[in-house]
């Protein structure tokens, strides 16, 4: 569109519009007069707000000038000021100039989403009043008397291509009724643990496995491998597999309150919840086993005080991932702030690991959004939900808001003649029927049934761990469960 030259051209629009960009795409620099230009003449830089009053005269005295010569004058400010803007119309008037009024008009988002690019954003709050007022400017400027209103709706700039980042909204629970979460407890990586460790993961994705869990200890479990085994540091390790690009959700199970002060914790699954499109969960446990704590350095008190830590980490955490920064306080806890950026992109779902009932069952009915069962035996898992049920009652919870998770840690073959060899192979000293038994060893068409008969006992996920997940391959072989 031609418009009028000379002429006095008035922007308006919010930071991050695109005003500076219009005008220098059309004018002269010398033509384009900035507010923020001159802040950073007369000032320390463009956003020293103390040189405002300064930059402003200089602008005044630069428009005075300009118009008085009948030249194109162009000025770049956010354009709310009523009087202002009255003054620059009356001063191109008695100069005999065309006036020009631009409405930026950027859709809020891409205002936002610019501001958030910059190197310094405004804060929010004050973008969000720029956004308000730009409404009431836009009815303002209609009886100014402009001889020439041209609104801009600037175009949303395409963004770079990005890794792709799946939102936690893809459902991967299996026709049984469950979400299969990988549980990786052991790392037999080699010298390469990073190729390792994303061949597992990607394989666990194409998979179809919900998740991906792995354990935090300090030394390997001897339930699991020997103490000289590796046993990463999980948050790290979830870092590098955020890296890649899946859809797995991740977290721990468990990590005990024992190890790391609470926010510390929070603060790890908040950044792993921005670095993953907010796939995260959080398992949390009162910490057992001793060695682990001597060993490093860590104090490890009585279960009692245990339990009471795990009651006071929950808190901490959801304080501090709550929205807004304010003040939080609780019996024996208070937090002047919480302040914690930056924020969990989705709800980070806590999951309480144990199954005490007296105190374990009744903090995750209190406190968090599932509890997980350390076993998968039917007959455990019914009775140990209805005491959590009761808990829930008791607590004044909704016992739909409490999900009920398991760790199972089965034998899988392919068929009953490697489902056998596999139980040889793990058996250890137990007589080979009561290990199979232990471990419901069988094919996956069998832990399918298996599976929806726990889903049918309330269980939503079930934490899958086999003795012989050693690489991708033993992962691929398990994606049956995943249908
Ligand atoms: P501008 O710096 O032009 O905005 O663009 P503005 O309205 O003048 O903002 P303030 O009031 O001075 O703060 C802001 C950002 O948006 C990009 C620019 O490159 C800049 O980084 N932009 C602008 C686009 O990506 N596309 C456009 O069409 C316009
Ligand atoms: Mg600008």
């Amino acid at each position: 569109m031609a418009l009028p030259d000379p002429a006095l051209v008035v922007l308006v629009g919010a930071s991050g519009s695109g005003k500076s960009t219009w005008a220098a795409e059309r004018y002269r620099a010398e033509e384009v007069i900035s507010s923020d230009a001159l802040r950073g003449i007369v000032g320390s830089g463009p956003h020293d707000l103390e040189a405002s009053a300064d930059a402003f005269a200089v602008l005044e005295s630069v428009v005075t000038a300009r118009l008085g010569r009948r030249l194109t004058t162009v000025v770049d400010t956010l354009g709310f000021d009523v009087a202002r803007r009255r003054s620059w119309l009356s001063r191109a008037r008695s100069a005999g100039l065309p006036t020009v009024l631009v409405l930026v008009e950027t859709p809020a988002e891409e205002c936002r989403r610019r501001n958030a690019a910059r190197d310094r954003p405004l804060p929010s709050r004050v973008l969000a009043g720029q956004l308000l007022r730009q409404r009431e400017v836009e009815a303002e400027v209609r009886d100014e008397g402009w001889d020439v209103v041209v609104p801009i709706s600037a175009e949303p700039t395409p963004s770079a291509p990005r890794l792709a980042v799946a939102r936690p909204t893809d459902d991967r629970t299996a026709s049984t009724g469950v979400q299969v979460v990988l549980q990786v407890s052991r790392f037999p990586w080699g010298e390469e643990p990073m190729a390792w460790l994303r061949d597992v993961a990607l394989a666990a994705d194409q998979a179809g496995f919900a998740g991906l869990a792995l354990m935090d200890h300090l030394i390997q479990i001897p339930q699991v491998g020997r103490a000289w085994d590796p046993i990463p540091e999980p948050w790290v390790t979830l870092g590098a597999v955020a890296a890649l690009d899946t859809s797995l959700r991740l977290g721990t199970l468990c990590t005990p309150t024992t190890f790391r002060r609470p926010g510390i914790t929070a603060k790890a699954a908040a950044t792993l919840s921005a670095l993953t499109g907010g796939r995260v969960f959080v398992g949390i446990g009162a910490g057992w086993w001793h060695r682990e704590h001597a060993a490093y350095g860590l104090p490890f008190p009585s279960a009692a005080t245990r339990f009471d830590d795990l009651e006071h980490a929950i808190q901490v955490m959801r304080a501090l991932w709550a929205p807004g920064t304010k003040e939080y306080t609780a019996v024996g806890l208070t937090l002047p702030e919480t302040t914690c950026y930056p924020r969990p992109t989705a709800p980070i779902p806590v999951i309480v690991g144990g199954n005490g009932e007296r105190r374990t069952l009744r903090i995750a009915a209190a406190l968090g959004d599932a509890c997980n069962l350390l076993t998968s035996e039917p007959q455990v898992v019914r009775h140990k939900v209805d005491v959590l049920r009761q808990h829930c009652t008791d607590v004044g919870r909704d016992p739909s808001q409490v999900a009920v998770t398991v760790l199972d840690l089965p034998v899988v073959g392919r068929d009953r003649e490697d489902v056998w060899r596999r139980v040889e192979l793990h058996r250890g000293r137990t007589a080979a029927a009561a290990y199979a038994a232990r471990k419901h060893a069988g094919t996956v068409a069998e832990h399918r049934d298996r599976h929806a008969g726990l889903a049918e006992l309330g269980v939503s996920t079930v934490f899958l761990s086999t003795p012989d997940l050693d690489g991708p391959e033993a992962v691929l072989a398990l994606g049956g469960l995943n249908a």
